[in-house]
């Protein structure tokens, strides 16, 4: 979903100048699992921070929840044990950005989407104001979460707003800051940096979505290259302190040329930055939203998913699991439904459990989300039932401080054997995903990449028998990761098998991925194949057969739209090479493989490192 690596020397050099080896691209987040931490919701490491600038908006007694709790990076450095234990890899934190010191509708900015600064740190997350200038020093306390989450092999994800800076809070509305200068203000805006239409009244009326304001919210005016600059080189800023990835808020609210220039900006700071929208309640059947994750040069958060998930899990809705699939079944619509962020609760909706699902329907909708296709997100504190139900658990009750830190917790528990299947199975990181059995109460699937397999059973009603179950998985003993029973497979299929109620099933058998020096992987959207086709690479690379059919590298099938596959690149490591993709009978019958029409494609092969080839088909 993002923007095709470069065929461009310049372009390569500039990469390598910032340390990233020529050619590398799209850092790989499938094998990862997301944690969302509300930052001020889940521990204080630093008292010191809490009361800030105006003592008002911090409460010590925690019962005021618009005000701040305390939490802060400190808290979340002394939590990576935990966390890192649990098998979580990358963390994304509410936005770090310098906020508005101000009670707004009751609330002051605890979630840290009314930035005043896009250059500066809020000094309630570090040690104070001494540290807020965080482009000038390497030795804040975010220099050091980073620095220990990187360590740990861990990654992190920056929430950033484009759309908007803040709300009036008694007559200042909107006043931007860039490291601490005065540039823009909503209320005296000389330079024409936010748009002044009133408030979205027409939700269906695009140009209203796109320049009118949300909630209140001063919504910057896109069209001024200054503004433009200004977020471009703050984010850059960021990027360049190490962050992994942006998720990236409120996309929906300004036009995808304002993002197709800001990714292809992002990416020539740092080729290999991840990046995914929150387009809010995309689905698969609204055209804008796929055809915003298509070409905007980013991923999008799931809702469609998580819609359904809440539907079936939290609100027991009648067709279950068949809303779940109804959703997969539109995968082909995206060019990489592999890289949807899923999820099924954040910080702007009751958890879960408000809703009404006890632990086991939680059980069953973290095991799916963390082997289903798409990267899984947790939201903070699910491991351990976070919950408050006050007010239907609707915001603000969907952000208690985090309180207990059992690492013997079922959840956690759960969390950490998945979290080793992830890893481990390629399979789940990127395969093709197969309906076995589908009720409204049992969904079995199979994720299938190359020889890797993995099989899940979800039963969200009573205790019930399936005859025979396809499972993909090669014949004999399999033991579930999360159970510990074992079933016998013969023929691919499993006979007789029983399901608990409520009960969930993971058999995983692993395969190796491809590894060395410098690895491709090859995605191909939009390849016209028939049942019985498959999609390879012919090319002049020795590894790709040397234009000798042959010898093509086979992809594997992911979904009606794609195929895919790594290729360690050893021999053409460093260099330029062509290729095509053509389309093979696997009877070999058919005469000559049917190649794309046009000329060969050419690509530099990164010297070391990885990097992801996103190509369309052309007839
Ligand atoms: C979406 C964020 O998730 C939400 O919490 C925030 O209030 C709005 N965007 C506005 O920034
Ligand atoms: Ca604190």
């Amino acid at each position: 979903m993002k923007p095709q690596a470069s065929e461009n020397p310049i372009e390569n050099q500039a990469a390598e100048a910032l340390g990233v080896p020529a050619g590398v691209t799209d850092i790989e987040f499938r094998g990862d699992i997301i944690y969302f931490i509300v930052v001020d919701r889940f521990h204080d490491g630093d008292p010191n921070n809490n009361a800030g600038l105006d003592p008002e908006l911090h409460d010590p007694e925690r019962k005021n929840w618009g005000k701040y709790w305390g939490g802060d990076l400190q808290g979340v450095i002394d939590k990576l044990d935990y966390l890192s234990g649990m098998g979580v890899t990358a963390l994304w934190l509410t936005p770090l950005f310098e906020q508005v010191e101000a009670m707004v509708w009751d609330s002051a900015p605890i979630h840290g989407y009314w930035t005043r600064d896009f250059k500066r740190i809020h000094a309630r997350w570090v040690s104070g104001q001494d540290e807020v200038r965080v482009f000038t020093r390497n030795d804040t306390t975010l220099d050091r979460l980073i620095a220990d989450l990187h360590g740990r092999e861990m990654k992190m994800v920056l929430d950033i707003v484009c759309n908007h800076s803040s709300p009036d809070a008694s007559g200042v509305k909107g006043q931007l800051f860039d490291d601490g200068k005065l540039i823009a203000d909503f209320h005296d805006d000389k330079n024409n940096w936010y748009h002044h239409y009133g408030p979205v009244q027409d939700w269906q009326s695009e140009w209203q979505v796109h320049n009118c304001e949300l909630a209140g919210l001063a919504t910057f005016n896109e069209n001024n290259p200054d503004y433009r600059n200004y977020v471009k080189s703050a984010i850059r800023g960021w990027l360049k302190k190490g962050i992994d990835a942006l998720r990236i808020d409120t996309v929906k609210h300004m036009p995808i040329w304002f993002w197709q220039e800001f990714t292809s900006d992002m990416v020539s700071e740092r080729p290999d930055v991840f990046m995914f929208g929150e387009w809010i309640y995309s689905h698969p059947s609204d055209e804008r939203s796929v055809e915003f994750a298509n070409l905007s040069g980013m991923s999008i958060l799931d809702f469609g998913l998580c819609t359904a998930i809440r539907a079936a899990l939290g609100q027991g809705a009648e067709r279950g699991f068949e809303e779940v699939v109804a959703i997969f079944d539109q995968d082909g619509k995206y060019r990489c439904a592999t890289e949807l962020v899923t999820f099924f609760e954040n910080h702007d909706m009751p958890r879960l459990q408000s809703l009404g699902a006890n632990e086991s329907m939680l059980r069953l909708a973290l095991t799916l989300i963390l082997t289903c296709r798409g990267i899984p997100c947790l939201y903070y504190g699910v491991e351990q039932c976070l919950h408050d139900d006050t007010n239907g658990g609707n915001d603000p009750y969907n952000r208690p401080m985090m309180s207990s830190w059992d690492t013997s917790a079922p959840l956690y528990q759960l969390v950490q054997r998945l979290s080793r299947v992830r890893k481990g199975n390629i399979a789940v990181q990127f395969g093709s995903q197969w309906p076995r059995h589908l009720t409204p109460d049992v969904y079995c699937f199979s994720r299938q990449y190359r020889d890797a397999r993995c099989f899940v059973a979800l039963n969200r009603g009573g205790a019930t028998l399936l005859e025979r179950v396809q499972t993909d998985l090669p014949d004999g003993n399999h033991t579930c990761v999360l159970t510990g029973r074992t079933f016998t497979v013969r023929d691919g299929h499993v006979s007789g098998l029983e399901l608990g109620a409520g009960e969930a099933l993971v058999l995983a058998y692993d395969a190796a991925p491809s590894r060395g020096e410098a690895v491709v992987t090859f995605q191909v959207n939009g390849c016209p194949t028939q049942p019985g086709e498959y999609v390879a690479v012919l090319g002049n690379a020795p590894e790709l057969g040397g234009w000798n059919e042959g010898q093509a590298f086979k992809l594997e099938y992911i979904n009606g739209n794609t195929w895919q596959g790594g290729l360690a690149l050893e021999q053409s490591a460093g260099k330029q090479i062509t290729y095509k993709y053509a389309i093979f009978r696997e009877d070999g019958e058919g005469g000559i493989p049917r190649r794309e029409n046009r000329t060969t494609r050419r690509r530099m092969v990164p010297e070391a490192g990885a990097a992801k080839w996103r190509d369309i088909w052309e007839e």
